[in-house]
């Protein structure tokens, strides 16, 4: 595509020309899941009319046809973060799972008791709750690496408790709740340099940026399927290879092994071990679609489109009085994700405001209440989070919906 021009991306999106509370939808909640071109809800649908058959199991056509583009979906992925193969690419349910299944399979073997693990002060539940229950079951530590007062990682604080060698660090690529942008990277060389494994968060990163598995160097990856314009129900593991060889499948059943007798089994090869049972072969297809229509926008593109709008709106939300806005990590540090709150509301009342206006905005913790309570020091936070199809319009109804907030909650 020449050029950004997001009418005509919008026009690629059904529901962006769809009303909420009688009035245009305005969707300003991507973070938590994004709209669907209408090139993925087609390639969902033309798999259920033109050829729905399971995988890897029946010699006939459509069953191959079936095959062919749920393996071409994996390939699409791993070139998509750079992975050297689909063979480093294991399918889940979402990012939770993903992560689950690390904790499950690679620290089950490897953290043993008295160990540590390291994560941050700004991780999604689903990047401590896991660690949470693993350290429980092993008598292991789990340690927070501090948030700084502008609410970036401490990386001073990073680096001591980098010298308690803990066995895996995980971290969270950009927060869900701050927009900020870790520097991925350099704390993966940090952690290889004191021996941890490490395992990467690219729920909010991966379908805003281009992740580089290869250039970060990180040894697993998770990320979601729903928050990168494809279908919910599909996420994805990547892993290195050689750590995903040793690693025990956490379930057994059909298609995760190469033979079973009476009395054992053989795992399948890479990454089939990993996936027992009929998979879902629809959000496998409609990922896949999802990647060729951002690589047809082009991620340069979309990115320079999403940091011209955070801009305008950081810009436009500071006039705002009682507005107060939450984004401290400098430009280029930060996505296009807004936490603010209206002194003196409520998130919720906030949002429910936004709603009675068709605009969509996340409040609460966003599962981060850790982060929300103990470090922000709130109860409820309102989100607004952009993708390609936002546009000023948008933002500046949402300063409007501020202002109305503002007149029938305070009144001075
Ligand atoms: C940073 C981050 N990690 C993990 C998740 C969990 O994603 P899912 O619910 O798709 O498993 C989210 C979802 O909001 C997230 O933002």
């Amino acid at each position: 595509m020449a050029g950004f021009d997001v009418e005509r991306v919008r026009a690629d999106f059904p529901i962006l020309g769809k009303t909420s509370n009688g009035k245009r939808l305005a969707y300003l909640d991507s973070a938590a899941t994004a709209q669907k071109p209408k090139r993925v809800i087609d390639a969902v649908s033309d798999y259920y009319r033109g050829y729905n058959a399971n995988i890897h199991r029946g010699m006939y056509d459509i069953s191959v046809r079936a095959t062919n583009a749920y393996t071409e979906s994996k390939e699409l992925i791993a070139r998509f973060i750079n992975a050297p193969s689909y063979r480093d690419i294991v399918y889940c349910r979402n990012t939770t799972e993903a992560i689950n299944l690390v904790a499950l399979s690679w620290a089950e073997r490897h953290v043993k008791k008295g160990d540590s693990i390291l994560i941050t002060e700004m991780e999604h539940h689903s990047n401590i709750v896991p660690w949470q229950m693993l350290a429980r079951r092993k008598g292991a530590k789990l340690e927070y690496t501090k948030l700084t007062k502008d609410l970036g990682i401490d990386m001073e604080h990073y680096k001591a408790m980098l010298e308690h060698g803990p066995k895996l660090v995980a971290f969270t690529h950009v927060s869900n709740v701050l927009g900020v942008i870790n520097d991925a990277k350099e704390m993966t060389r940090l952690a290889h340099s004191h021996g941890a494994t490490v395992l990467l968060d690219g729920a909010q990163s991966v379908p805003h940026t281009r992740v580089d598995v290869g250039d970060i160097g990180c040894d697993f990856m998770a990320f979601s399927g729903h928050k990168m314009l494809g279908p919910a129900g599909v996420g994805v593991l990547y892993g290195r290879e050689d750590l995903l060889e040793e690693m025990e499948p956490v379930y057994g059943g059909g298609d995760m092994i190469r033979s079973v007798s009476f009395e054992s089994c053989e795992w399948n090869e890479l990454p089939w071990k990993f996936e027992a049972g009929t998979q879902n072969i629809e959000g496998a297809i409609g990922l896949g679609e999802a990647v060729k229509y951002i690589n047809s926008i082009g991620m340069g593109s979309m990115q320079r489109h999403e940091k011209g709008l955070l801009e305008y709106a950081l810009g436009v939300f500071e006039g705002i009085d009682d507005v107060r806005l939450y984004n401290k990590a400098g430009a280029g540090k930060r996505s296009a994700i807004i936490p603010f709150n209206v002194d003196g509301i409520h998130a919720h009342d906030v949002s429910a405001v936004f709603d009675s206006e068709g605009i969509a905005i996340r409040a609460g913790h966003h599962c981060a209440m850790p982060l929300v309570n103990s470090v922000m020091h709130e109860d409820s936070v309102a989100r607004i989070s952009l993708y390609l199809y936002n546009t000023r319009d948008e933002i500046d109804r949402a300063a409007a919906a501020m202002e109305k907030a503002r007149a029938l909650f305070l009144r001075r």
